[in-house]
């Protein structure tokens, strides 16, 4: 019998999910990272994004689930593949709902900069929101910290000092990631008159939101505006990982407020917690390096071959696995595009 019969007798689907699922992302992220790695410093980010569509795309229809992509490259109109609404999978198993990301960072791979990812979070159905592809007022910490500290709309100094406080330090023993955009000047001066220090970074920021988690990368809070998928993505991470954010979805055109009417989001102005963001219970992701990064590796290639650095982890046991891969490419014939 194989694998994906016995998957099917399985009454409980979260037994499959569970032993199985979790890792095949692993594999869902490479394909992706591989596929993107060849595009790293020559200047084309449509290019790099598509292959890395493409790959994990591929990836995801080996999957043995009945998947639906509710985070993906954009409406059905604009995104040939890996829409919001496209089923992937073979259509058998568990109903699954996906975001996905198969480039974090298109800018940053075209330059050949740090931080660039290839990104999914898979859960149960409804498990995740519906965001638009629009704007996302965030702030996020990592765990082990008062996620009541979290506030969109008080002087960032006041956050500031309830954190500082929180983890037993002054303000100017903390770091605050922020993109560097010229949206972010009152906020990055606001931060630097309380005292704390700040990582600018240029693009990224759903591996912004996990850096907060992992004491070794510094830092300790990230807040900003940015992509809303990033932000389903970022929490669907920190569901596994600890920590919590906060999000409100920004809005700057009618179009943008329609396709959250039609994702049946009423409140224009809500503020989503880590949990409406992506539900707690069963929710796993899964991270490839493309480029060289705070959290992961980027992607080694080498004649015939390269080496991925991957992290897989799952909400239920928050176990948090980093796999290094060692691909032989010459005998890798399911995927062409890596
Ligand atoms: P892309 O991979 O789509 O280029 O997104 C990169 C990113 O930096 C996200 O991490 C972030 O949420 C968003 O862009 C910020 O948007 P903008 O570049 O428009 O400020």
């Amino acid at each position: 019998m194989t694998l994906a019969q016995k998957a099917d007798d399985m009454t409980d689907k979260e037994t499959y999910m569970d032993r199985n699922l979790a890792l095949e992302l692993a594999r869902v992220t490479e394909a992706a990272a591989l596929a993107a790695s060849k595009q790293v410093g020559r200047g084309d980010k449509v290019e790099a994004d598509q292959v890395a569509v493409d790959a994990m795309r591929d990836a995801l229809n080996s999957l043995h689930i009945q998947g639906r992509i509710v985070i993906g490259e954009g409406e059905r109109d604009e995104a040939p593949m890996l829409y919001i609404g496209e089923e992937v999978g073979d259509g058998k198993g568990p109903r699954i709902d996906i975001a996905l990301d198969p480039l974090e960072g298109t800018d940053i791979t075209a330059a050949g900069g740090p931080n660039a990812l290839a990104v999914v979070a898979m859960t149960d159905e409804g498990g995740f929101l519906n965001a638009p592809d629009t704007y996302m007022d965030k702030i996020a910490i990592g765990p082990g910290i008062d996620p009541n500290i979290l506030d969109l709309d008080a002087p960032i100094a006041d956050v500031l000092a309830k954190l500082a406080k929180e983890k037993g330090g002054n303000i100017d023993d903390l770091t605050v990631c922020i993109l560097d955009r010229p949206r972010h000047a009152d906020l990055i001066q606001a931060v630097r008159e309380a005292g704390a220090r700040i990582n600018l970074i240029g693009d990224g920021d759903v591996s912004a939101v996990i850096a907060t988690t992992d004491p070794d990368t510094g830092i300790d809070l990230y807040v900003g505006n940015g992509g809303a998928p990033e932000g389903v993505l970022a929490a669907a991470a920190l569901q596994c990982t600890g920590g919590a954010m906060l999000g409100r979805l920004v809005f700057h055109t009618d179009v943008e407020r329609e396709r959250a009417d039609r994702w049946g989001i009423t409140d224009l102005n809500k503020i989503y917690t880590t949990d409406d963001l992506a539900k707690p219970d069963n929710v796993m992701f899964a991270a490839t390096g493309v480029t060289d990064g705070s959290m992961l590796r980027g992607v080694r290639r080498y004649p015939g071959g390269a080496k991925t650095s991957t992290i897989v982890m799952r909400s239920k046991s928050g176990t948090v696995r980093r796999i290094e891969a060692t691909h032989n490419l010459r005998r890798k014939t399911w995927l062409k595009s890596i």
